[in-house]
């Protein structure tokens, strides 16, 4: 099967190549999927669990993506609740091999239905976007109506995703990002915003819930906005500085069936609007994962 492959880790993006790779075989609760469309995080090839196993070993070539879109090819041994032919999304294992390729394997709890309506494309943009939103306000963040969010990065992938959650959920959106973001994260939910080059991130006062998807200075500022009671959740490491009266949180995202329905039915029903950059084909994705220009918005590759 065609597939990118990265061996080179000090060449980043711009190590990725078009290769020929065996097709995956599905394991024990495994299912096989011809991907339609793959997802793909900018910071995905500084993660280690793209470059070694779980026991330290070097994986390369190793197929980067992890999110997707497309069609169960098969089943493995013991594998229920997906059957052959259906159409899913998803998040699949950081440790193996990923989605920008024709097929990946996945294990099927890590995936879920995608409706007939929803197109490859925008499922395979929610993933790991939709996932992060969803648990950082809710599972970690503990959000109740009526509270005040500061979403950072608020036109970006996560960041629009948080933000329209958000206020779907009631709080009060304070969006943040660059003075090129300001319609953007206005039309993804957010009630006021903060360009974080040249407006005072003090200034926002008190906020419940800061979601960080920036960290190093703007993590620390934002750790001293949080009230008596709230949350500091981050996306990006550990936190540098932590509330003083509040909790300090970070997560990697996880797999979760149940959310990915809630968030594929949000999209069905246009509570949720997806944040979709560059298009582009797997011949054509070393291209579109190397921009020249900056990105507005998630590339797609479809296969
Ligand atoms: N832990 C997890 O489970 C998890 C899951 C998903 C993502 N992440 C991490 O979360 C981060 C964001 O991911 P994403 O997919 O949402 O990326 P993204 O689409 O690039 O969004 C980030 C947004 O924040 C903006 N931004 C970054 N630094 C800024 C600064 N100093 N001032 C103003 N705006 C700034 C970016 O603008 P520019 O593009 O101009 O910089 C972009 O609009 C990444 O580091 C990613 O690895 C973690």
């Amino acid at each position: 099967m065609k597939a990118i492959v990265v061996t080179d880790q000090a060449a980043g993006t711009a190590g990725m190549k078009l290769s020929e790779r065996p097709a995956p075989t599905a394991a024990i609760n495994d299912v096989v999927v011809q991907v339609h469309a793959s997802g793909f995080v900018p910071t995905e090839l500084s993660w280690p669990s793209t470059w070694i196993d779980r026991r330290n070993r070097d994986r390369t070539p190793s197929i980067p993506g992890h999110e997707l879109a497309g069609i169960v090819t098969a089943l493995g041994y013991g594998t229920t609740g997906l059957s052959v032919g259906q159409r899913v999304l998803g998040l699949t294992d950081w440790y193996r091999d990923g989605t920008l390729a024709e097929y990946v394997a996945v294990e099927a709890r890590n995936l879920a239905p995608l409706p007939g309506d929803v197109d490859v494309t925008v499922g395979a943009s929610l993933p790991i976007s939709g996932l992060t939103a969803w648990q950082g306000l809710f599972d970690h963040g503990r959000l109740q109506s009526g509270q005040t969010v500061l979403a950072h990065g608020a036109a970006g992938a996560v960041g629009s995703m948080v933000a329209q959650l958000a206020r779907e959920a009631g709080a009060w959106v304070i969006g943040t990002g660059r003075a090129a973001d300001r319609q953007a994260a206005l039309d993804f939910g957010a009630q006021e915003f903060i360009d974080l080059e040249s407006d005072a991130l003090e200034d926002v006062g008190g906020v419940d819930l800061v979601f960080d998807v920036i960290g190093g200075d703007i993590g620390k500022r934002s750790a001293r906005l949080i009230r008596s009671g709230g949350t500091l959740v981050s996306v990006i490491g550990p936190v540098e500085a932590r509330p003083v009266d509040g909790v300090a949180v970070d997560f990697v995202v996880e797999s979760d069936r149940a959310q990915l329905r809630e968030i594929v039915s949000r999209v069905r029903d246009g509570r949720l609007r997806t944040n979709i950059g560059n298009v582009s084909s797997l011949d054509d994705a070393v291209a579109a994962l190397n921009p020249t220009a900056r990105r507005t918005g998630k590339t797609i590759i479809r296969a």
